[in-house]
Order: C-alpha cells, then structure tokens, then sequence
C-alpha cells in the first residue's frame, strides 16, 4: 500500500495482534476507522488471522510489518495517519537480561514511533498505555 496517501479516519496500532492490541483494533474497525495494524510478521496466520476475521477487516483493515528494535520500521505504517496506538510491548518476565530485551527496545521503539509521528505530519494524536513493564525500570 501507498503510505503517502492520507486517508481520513487512519489509524495505526501497533501491537495489533496482541492482547489490547486486538481488541482496539476490533472497537476502532466497528467505529469507521480505516485500521494499519503494526505486527512483527504479518505472515504468520495464527498471529494474524483473528485480525484478518474482524467485522470490516476486509476493507479498512491492512497489516504492516514493523518491529520495535528496528529504526524506523514504523514509518510507513505511521505516514498517513491521523492517530497511533502505541500498545507493543517486548515484555518476558522470564528473561536474564531486562535491560537490553525489554527496556531498551521499549524506549528506543517508543521514541522512534514518536519520530515517525513528527515525521508523517497528518498525525495529531499519539495514545500509549502504560506498562507493567515499567516496574522492571525501578
Ligand atoms: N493486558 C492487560 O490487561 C494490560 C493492562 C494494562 C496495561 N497493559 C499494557 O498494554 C500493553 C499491551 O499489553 P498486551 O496485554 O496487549 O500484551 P501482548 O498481548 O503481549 O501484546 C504485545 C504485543 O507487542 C508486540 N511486540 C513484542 N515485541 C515487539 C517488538 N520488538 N516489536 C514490535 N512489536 C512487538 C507483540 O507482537 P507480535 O504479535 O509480533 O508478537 C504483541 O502482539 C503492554 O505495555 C501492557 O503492559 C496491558
């Protein structure tokens, strides 16, 4: 898809295929959005395809491939938009190094998104959750 092209009502979740990820997508679709949904692999069907059964998906939902410790993998899937939901998270309660597996790519990922908003121009508001994860930060 032509990401320069700004559609009104665009949106785009990142984290689409997660937990809040899915369900906003679901509630912004019922409400007339146009949706980009922001997923590591937008291949993998058992990620993907409750997104892709949603009420609507099959004309205002496209998936995009982004991935948070990638600069400026979001650009694309932001340029166009007039608002980002910013629910991806690298979150593993299990793992040995939380510094460089969650912390980091949880605020170089952000600030890039933030990068990408200014970027795009069309984007006027940028909604992200606060996380769990933050605890980790403590
Ligand atoms: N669930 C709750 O009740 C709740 C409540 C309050 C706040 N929150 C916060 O809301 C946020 C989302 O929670 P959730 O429950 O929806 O989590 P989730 O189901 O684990 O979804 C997180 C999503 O983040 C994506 N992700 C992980 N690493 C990534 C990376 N490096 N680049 C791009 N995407 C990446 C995953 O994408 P893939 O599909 O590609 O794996 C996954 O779909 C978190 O910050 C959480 O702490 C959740």
């Amino acid at each position: 898809m032509d990401s320069d092209s700004v559609v009104p009502k665009t949106v785009c979740v990142t984290g689409a295929a997660g937990f809040i990820g899915s369900w906003l997508v679901m509630r912004l679709l019922q409400r007339g959005y146009t949706v980009r949904a922001a997923v590591r692999d937008p291949d993998n069907m058992k990620k993907v395809e409750h997104l892709l059964d949603l009420p609507n998906a099959d004309t205002h939902l496209t998936l995009w491939k982004a991935d948070l410790t990638q600069e400026g993998s979001f650009d694309n899937a932001i340029n166009g938009c007039i608002g980002v939901f910013h629910v991806a998270t690298p979150f593993n309660l299990e793992t040995k190094d939380p510094e460089n597996e969650m912390i980091k790519p949880t605020i170089n990922g952000l600030l890039d998104i933030m990068k990408a908003c200014v970027k795009a121009r069309t984007v006027r508001r940028l909604v992200y959750t606060s996380s769990a994860g933050t605890l980790s930060a403590t």
